[in-house]
């Protein structure tokens, strides 16, 4: 016998493994399932972008690249968030292997055993996994799913429960605005207050923008802070100034249908950028050339695709979350960003039993909530970035199987 059990260190294991795929897990083997459990749009990458990764791998683009990103996809983000938010210039962007890498590479940068993290929850548990791994504690507020005077759920911010939370010992929050799983979007004002509150505090302020640009209720934004060439959520990046502790973690994944392609990039104060560059050489030293020009092609070229999209997932939104609504027992909000609706059954306090039950019973594929956090419990999570017609038999399934549940 080894002298010592073969384990892998503590923080690693501390780590639940995904209840997502634990759900998926239960589906496998059966055919006929509909899975609307993970965050991905339905449709393939636009036929430009693919063009692009096509021509670099035929001009022979298969060799290593610089750290921080081909200089020309750097300069081409610059542009892009300085379009969104505010002059941001080349030297504080840096190309990700993802937006999952942004964040494990800003946690890396910033975050260290005993490190007191706030997060604004439910979550999508990757987000807090990254500086958990690293050993920090991660303290949780939660958002309050309430109904409005209008009757209409919706999910809310208790600012001075977060500005409590965010006490002087804090080394940062992580903040997803529009969230995933609930949509929850911060609004400018809040996000000011926020801002004031940590740059007094010397919290860094770790904003995963992976879903600014779908977001569904711009145009009421757009006129009370005037127009913008391209609408997006508020960023913590139209407030901040250069060279305060402020980083956001974005990703091509959803706004130009790219999952796949494993590309992101994140906005940082210039003098953190080496030091980031230095993690990125010790996770994966570059992102490809090839995943990159796709990427430049995508950012310089991409808007129409973005409009199309938003205006797809605005459809589909609204359609699913009458239909739930329609349903006896269930409670939603309409999400003003992401693409998700995140619901509570009434009565049901196993999320993840339900949504097995939901796989094997009814062939529908959804994430349970508890997979967000103790907060998600009770609650279900459906990715909405899917066609009408898949999501009315997605429905007509959640029937049944609420049917044969009762
Ligand atoms: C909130 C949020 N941030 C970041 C990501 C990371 O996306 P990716 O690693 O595909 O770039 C996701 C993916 O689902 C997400 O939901």
């Amino acid at each position: 016998m080894p002298a010592y059990p073969v384990e892998a260190h503590g923080n690693v294991r501390a780590i639940a493994s995904s209840l997502i795929r634990e759900v998926a897990n239960a589906g496998l083997g059966k055919r006929d399932v509909l899975p609307f459990w993970f965050g991905e749009p339905d449709e393939v990458t636009p036929t430009f972008i693919r063009a692009a990764a096509q021509a670099a791998l035929d001009a022979g683009d298969t060799f290593y690249t610089h750290n921080y990103g081909m200089p020309a996809l750097r300069e081409a983000l610059a542009t892009y968030v300085t379009s969104l938010h505010r002059p941001v210039p080349a030297d504080e962007i840096v190309v990700t292997n993802s937006g999952m890498s942004a964040l494990m590479l800003i946690s890396q940068a910033l975050v260290g055993a005993g490190d007191r993290v706030v997060a604004v929850t439910p979550l999508w548990p990757n987000i807090t996994s990254a500086p958990k791994l690293l050993g920090a504690q991660i303290v949780r507020v939660a958002l309050r799913f309430d109904r409005s005077g209008s009757g209409q759920w919706a999910w809310r911010l208790d600012l001075d429960e977060l500005l409590s939370a965010l006490t002087p010992q804090t080394r940062a929050l992580y903040l997803n605005s529009p969230n995933n799983p609930t949509g929850w979007t911060i609004d400018a004002d809040t996000q000011r207050a926020v801002l004031e509150h940590c740059r007094r505090l010397g919290i860094w302020v770790l904003a995963d923008d992976a879903y600014e640009r779908l977001h569904y209720e711009t145009e009421a934004l757009e006129q009370r802070r005037g127009a913008r060439p391209r609408p997006c959520a508020p960023s913590f990046l139209d407030l901040a100034e250069r060279d305060e502790r402020v980083v956001a973690a974005n990703t091509f994944s959803k706004s130009w249908l790219m999952t796949g392609w494993r590309l992101g990039w994140l906005v940082a104060p210039q003098a953190l950028v080496p030091e980031i560059a230095k993690l990125i050489e010790f996770n994966t030293s570059c992102a490809p050339g090839f995943v990159q020009r796709a990427g430049l092609a995508a950012v310089t070229q991409g808007e129409p695709i973005i409009k199309r999209t938003v205006e797809r997932f605005r459809r589909a939104r609204d359609y699913l979350v009458q239909e739930l609504c329609s349903i006896d027992g269930i409670e939603a909000a309409l999400p003003p960003g992401a693409m998700y609706a995140f619901f509570r059954v009434k009565g049901m306090n196993d999320s993840l039993a339900f949504c097995k039950r939901m796989v094997t019973d009814a062939g529908l594929g959804l994430a349970p909530g508890a997979a967000f956090g103790d907060e998600g419990e009770g609650f279900i999570r459906w990715c909405f970035a899917s066609d009408e017609t898949r999501l009315a038999d997605g429905v007509a399934r959640l029937r049944q199987g609420l049917a044969s549940m009762r």
